[in-house]
């Protein structure tokens, strides 16, 4: 599609030749396709108000937290059907992956996201069946014992639409796991702290620095 005169890239061409692969920072055992300066990312994300903030071409502190969680104790995932919800670059997904659970589906409402989750699948040697799809207003999903929710909670009204979706996944006999470094809209009363981790932010307020992430429960 043609958009202000200039075509939009294939989004898995764009990140194999503009987003170098590296190391993730505290999770060594993952690589990821990361934005950096010279990746141009705007070429991709485009420049319509309604085209979403590029949040897959980074590792985020909630994923980063959840995704050490997962790799240090992969009893939890052992054996387990694994949905992770806004996967973005498929961090926590790859990590429930190398964890060892028998299925994992990714999640995401950006192409972008998807593209991106199966090269990151790839380098790592993992299988991750990635979907684009808004699920929030849709039933709990059926091929999944285990919801992973990496950081996103930094939205009001998606904090709330995210809660009453994990509510309903709960209420059906899904286990929830929520990895946040405390962002704004993080339901705190509604949770319970399961693991603390200190890994890299990459939010704007941190600059990129280690911040103290929680890994929650949902309260019952
Ligand atoms: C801050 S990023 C977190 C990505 C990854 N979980 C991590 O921690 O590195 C949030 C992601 O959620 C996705 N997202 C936003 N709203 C969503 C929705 N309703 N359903 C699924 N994904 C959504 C965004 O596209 C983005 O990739």
């Amino acid at each position: 599609m043609k958009r202000s005169g200039m075509p939009r890239p294939d989004p898995a061409a764009f990140i194999r030749a503009n987003l170098p692969i590296s190391r993730v920072p505290s999770i060594p055992e993952i690589l990821l396709h990361t934005a950096g300066p010279a990746s141009g990312l705007w070429r991709l994300a485009g420049r319509r108000q309604a085209d979403a903030p590029p949040y897959w071409a980074y590792p985020w502190a909630g994923g980063a937290v959840l995704a050490r969680h997962l790799l240090d104790r992969p009893e939890i995932v052992t054996g387990r059907r694994v949905l992770d919800l806004g996967a973005g670059s498929g961090l926590v997904a790859i990590a429930a992956a190398k964890a060892g659970a028998a299925t994992v589906m990714a999640v995401d409402v950006d192409a972008n996201a998807i593209a991106a989750i199966s090269l990151n699948a790839t380098i790592n040697d993992v299988t991750i069946s990635a979907v684009a799809a808004d699920i929030l207003d849709a039933p709990p999903p059926e091929a999944a014992d285990l919801l992973v929710v990496g950081d996103l909670f930094y939205d009001p009204s998606l904090a709330l639409q995210v809660m009453t979706f994990l509510r309903r996944c709960q209420a059906s006999g899904i286990e929830v796991l929520i990895g946040d470094p405390e962002r704004a809209y993080l339901p705190l009363g509604d949770l319970s702290r399961v693991a603390t981790h200190a890994v890299a932010d990459f939010g704007a307020s941190t600059g990129g620095k280690a911040v103290q992430a929680g890994v929650f429960s949902l309260r019952q």
